[in-house]
């Protein structure tokens, strides 16, 4: 009877890591970007006028926004930018850019294309 309780508890003490093994791999770290939609993010940062300062690719200019991608910052870095801009970028609350559009606008951001690599341009050889 006793080796029986012993299993049964062993068995649930089992049970319970691997729920929390499970539950911990379908809640990742707020750090990494929620799924996005690259074609909406695509429309967003057009529809909210990003696109007028950073350009249409996100290519960024000297004169008025930085290059945001292809390989943008880090997801929590940037949602805490577009929320809380420290220079001369207006910020966009919540209200204005929700989560789920600020993952898709992020994940245009990561959808676009990388230049060659240099050695790959024959002009520049
Ligand atoms: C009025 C011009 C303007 C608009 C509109 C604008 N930005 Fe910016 N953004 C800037 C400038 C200028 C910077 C550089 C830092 C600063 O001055 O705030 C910047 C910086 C950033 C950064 C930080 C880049 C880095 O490498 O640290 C992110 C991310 C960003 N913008 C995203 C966005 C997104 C997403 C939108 C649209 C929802 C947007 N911006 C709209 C001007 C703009």
């Amino acid at each position: 009877m006793k080796t029986f309780r012993f299993c049964v508890s062993l068995a649930l003490a089992a049970l319970m890591i691997a729920s929390s093994i499970v539950l911990a791999a379908q809640n990742p770290a707020p750090a990494s970007a929620p799924r996005g939609n690259a074609e909406n993010g695509r429309m967003l940062f057009a529809k909210f006028g990003c696109y007028e300062c950073h350009g249409r690719e996100a290519q960024g200019s000297t004169a008025t926004g930085p290059r945001l991608g292809p390989n943008p910052i880090a997801y929590n870095r940037f949602i805490a930018y577009i929320r809380k801009p420290a220079g001369e970028m207006p910020p966009y609350t919540a209200k204005v850019v929700t989560e789920q559009q600020a993952a898709d606008i992020y994940a245009f951001l990561q959808s676009l294309p990388r230049p060659p690599a240099a050695e790959t341009i024959p002009l520049l050889k």
